[in-house]
C-alpha cells in the first residue's frame, strides 16, 4: 500500500514535469545560450533541413554530453533518426550570427520520459521519403517535417508538409491523425484529430463506422503531427507538395483532406460518382478562424453548405447528407482565414439512386 502510494506520488511528479518540447533553432542567439527544461530520460531529436555547415556551429548540451547539431542531423542504419537522451535541461549555444540564426528552419523535439520508455511510441524525421510499417496492435508515430526544398508551385504551399500516400490499414483499426505533438498542454489525443479512418457517422440507430479503402493523398502542411493506431498500419511519406487547389478524387468511395494554416486560396474538389446508386457525402472538420469560411457540397440538383463566421471555432464536427456529390468548394473572403482541417468523404450506398428532382 505504502509502496503503491509512493509509486503513485512518483507518477504524479513525473506527470507534472511531463510536457514534451519543441524549440525552434531560429530562437538561438549568439549573445547567450538558450536553455529549456525537459524531462530527464526524454529523447532529444533534431528535425532540420538546414545546412550542416551552420548546424555545426550550434552545440547542444544536456548533463555532461555536448554535441554539435550536425552530428544529430543523421539517421541510424535502420532508418530511425538519431537521438540523445536528456539528462536535465537542454542548452543550445551558437556561434552563428543573428541573421543566420533567424533564417534556420530546424527545431529540437524532446519526448517525455514515459514516451521514451514506451515501445509503441516512435519518431520519424521526414527529409525526403519514409516508409512507415507498424505491425503491432498499438502505435503512436510522431512525424517531424523538415523544410520543403522545391520551388513554390502556388502561394498556399506550406513551409513544411508530409505528402501521405499508400495508407494501408484494416476496417477494424482506428487510424487517427492528430495535430501538435502527443500530450502537449492538456491534449489527450481526442480533441486534436484531423483525419480518421474509419469515420464515425450517426443515424437514428446510433453511431456506425464507414471505412475507406481508398484515401486520396493527404497533404499535412504542419511542422509536425502524429498518428495513432490500434492495429497494423503502413503508409508512405514524402517531403513534397503538389497543388490541390483544384482536385479530382480517384474513386467513388473516398476520403481526403483540405487543410490550411497560413495563406489560402479557394479550393474545389471534383467527385467521381456512381449515377445508379444513392450516395452520402460529408465532412469531418475543425477550424480556428480569423475570417469567414464556407464549405459547400453540390450535387446535381441540390447542395449542402455550412458558413462559419470570423472568430468561430469548430472542433471535430461531423456533418453529412444523403447527396451524390459533384463538387465541394471551400471558400473564404480572406487569404488569411486561420487554421482549419476538413476531411471530406463520399461513398455510394447499396440503394438505387433516387429519382432526380431537377
Ligand atoms: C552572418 O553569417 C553569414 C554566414 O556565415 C555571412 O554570410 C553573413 O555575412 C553574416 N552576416 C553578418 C551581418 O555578419
Ligand atoms: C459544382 O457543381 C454544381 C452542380 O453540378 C455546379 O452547378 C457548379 O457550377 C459546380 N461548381 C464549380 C465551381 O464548378
Ligand atoms: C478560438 O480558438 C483560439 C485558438 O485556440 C482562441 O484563442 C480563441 O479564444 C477561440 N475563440 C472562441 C470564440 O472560442
Ligand atoms: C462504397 O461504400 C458503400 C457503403 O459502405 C458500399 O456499400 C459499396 O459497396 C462501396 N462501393 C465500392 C465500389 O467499394
Amino acid at each position: 500500500m505504502v509502496r503503491s502510494c509512493i509509486f503513485f506520488l512518483l507518477l504524479l511528479i513525473i506527470s507534472v514535469l511531463a510536457d514534451p518540447k519543441v524549440v525552434s533553432l531560429s530562437q538561438t542567439n549568439s549573445h547567450g545560450s538558450l536553455t529549456f527544461t525537459v524531462e530527464s530520460g526524454g529523447q532529444i531529436y533534431l528535425a532540420s533541413g538546414d545546412d550542416n555547415q551552420l548546424l555545426k556551429n550550434i552545440q547542444l548540451t544536456t548533463g555532461s554530453t555536448t554535441i554539435p547539431l550536425d552530428q544529430l542531423n543523421v539517421f541510424n542504419n535502420d532508418g530511425t533518426p538519431k537521438f540523445i537522451t536528456a539528462t536535465g535541461s537542454v542548452i543550445l549555444t551558437t556561434s552563428n550570427n543573428a541573421t543566420t540564426s533567424a533564417g534556420l528552419s530546424g527545431y529540437i523535439y524532446v519526448t517525455t520520459y514515459q514516451q521514451a520508455q514506451d515501445p509503441t511510441f516512435s519518431v520519424c524525421v521526414l527529409k525526403t521519403t519514409q516508409s512507415i510499417r507498424k505491425t503491432t496492435m498499438k502505435s503512436t508515430v510522431v512525424v517531424l517535417n523538415t523544410i520543403l526544398k522545391q520551388n513554390s508551385v502556388d502561394y498556399t504551399m506550406p513551409r513544411m508538409t508530409s505528402y501521405v500516400t499508400k495508407i494501408n490499414s484494416s476496417p477494424n483499426t482506428n487510424l487517427k491523425f492528430h495535430w501538435d505533438i502527443p500530450a502537449l498542454s492538456g491534449e489527450d489525443g481526442t480533441k486534436n484529430v484531423f483525419f480518421q479512418n474509419p469515420i464515425v457517422l450517426r443515424n437514428e440507430e446510433g453511431p456506425y463506422n464507414v471505412f475507406f479503402d481508398n484515401v486520396e493523398p493527404l497533404q499535412v502542411g504542419l511542422n509536425y503531427w502524429y498518428f495513432t493506431s490500434n492495429g497494423p498500419v503502413n503508409m508512405f511519406l514524402e517531403n513534397k507538395y503538389i497543388s490541390d487547389i483544384s482536385y479530382w478524387t480517384t474513386a467513388v468511395n473516398t476520403t481526403g483532406l483540405i487543410m490550411n494554416k497560413r495563406f489560402y486560396t479557394n479550393h474545389i474538389v471534383y467527385f467521381r460518382s456512381d449515377a445508379t446508386r444513392s450516395a452520402v457525402s460529408g465532412v469531418f472538420e475543425s477550424a480556428y478562424l480569423t475570417s469567414s469560411l464556407t464549405i459547400k457540397i453540390s450535387g446535381q440538383c441540390s447542395s449542402f453548405g455550412e458558413n462559419f463566421n470570423n472568430q468561430e471555432n469548430i472542433t471535430q464536427a461531423t456533418a453529412w447528407v444523403e447527396l451524390r456529390p459533384v463538387n465541394m468548394t471551400v471558400t473564404s473572403t480572406s487569404v488569411f482565414p486561420g487554421t482549419f482541417y476538413i476531411q471530406y468523404f463520399a461513398f455510394a450506398g447499396n440503394d438505387p439512386a433516387p429519382k432526380p428532382m431537377c
